[in-house]
């Protein structure tokens, strides 16, 4: 097998590797290489649902999400999907996954099934560069901060996407309560600090006024997304990624009206997370 990185910021392509018939020691190096580089990138595998969940579950428990309609007799999958005809697509916004969960997901590992034949790349940007870039007095003011996540925006009863996402998005009662994480958290594998707060799911800063907290929040979502911290991810069929929840952000983009974009998302379940010291 080999991984080789694909930026300074994140990232690694994995090749000589059928996700299908990994051994105990591949399996370990793959945890290594997963908490080490953010995403990894796998072209040209054969999945099937279940061996797509067989590989998923060396890394962990499946946590399935409420909210995405699911592959048909496989509860554990989400699928993604954006018809010809439908114009809004799934996960076109900077974010990370489950981040509005006491315990966030471990990471999501999506297997492209169908792919418009120009367009539909995935942005990914990495949460531990980006805090390593802060200056010492930001990273000072951080580290004492908590901040506030919550579903409601995207998936709640009052999100405004509902109508054009009928079908693949619901259960929007299942929202639960708001939660807090520490603005900076220890990544739980290897202990790098990493900057916590996404765009879609991080509403407000504990303890902050409104004025402060979304001064601080526009400028950490601003910050984020700097080009250096990002790269770009083009998909065919068969490619598979699988990101860290944690030390990520994910954005798919939305430029090929008229051509279908079919995967398949498995995500892995995580623990409540920790301020970094
Ligand atoms: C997601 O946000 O989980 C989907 C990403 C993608 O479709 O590229």
């Amino acid at each position: 097998m080999d991984i080789t990185p694909v930026s300074n910021a994140l990232g690694a392509n994995v090749s000589g590797i059928d996700v299908r018939s990994l051994d105990d020691s591949d399996a370990a190096t793959l945890v290594e290489a997963w908490a080490q580089y953010g995403v990894l990138f796998f072209r040209d595998q054969k999945l099937t649902p279940d061996e797509h969940l067989t590989f998923a579950r060396r890394f962990g428990e499946i946590d399935i999400n409420r909210f995405f309609t699911p592959v048909d007799g496989h509860p554990e999958i989400a699928q993604v999907l954006k018809e010809p005809d439908q114009e809004h697509n799934i996960g076109g916004g900077w974010h990370t996954d489950h981040s509005y969960d006491q315990a966030p997901a471990r990471g999501s590992i999506l297997y492209a099934r169908e792919i418009p034949p120009i367009g539909g790349d995935t942005l990914f940007a990495g949460m531990g560069t980006a805090y390593d870039a802060l200056s010492r007095p930001i990273k000072e003011l951080l580290g004492g901060l908590r901040a506030v996540h919550s579903g409601a925006q995207v998936f709640g009863v009052r999100t405004k996407h509902a109508e054009a996402t009928a079908g693949r998005i619901g259960n929007p009662e299942a929202v639960g309560d708001d939660v807090t994480h520490p603005i900076v958290v220890a990544h739980p594998h290897t202990g790098r600090p990493l900057l916590y707060v996404n765009p879609a799911f991080t509403t407000s800063i504990e303890g902050l006024t409104a004025a402060e907290s979304r001064a601080l929040l526009t400028f950490l979502f601003e910050h984020g997304r700097r080009p250096e911290f990002q790269i770009r991810f083009q998909w065919e069929p068969g490619s598979l990624a699988m990101w860290d929840n944690r030390s990520t952000w994910h954005f798919a983009l939305n430029d090929y009206h008229g051509h279908r974009r079919y995967l398949h998302r498995i995500t892995v379940a995580g623990d409540e997370l920790v301020a970094a010291h």
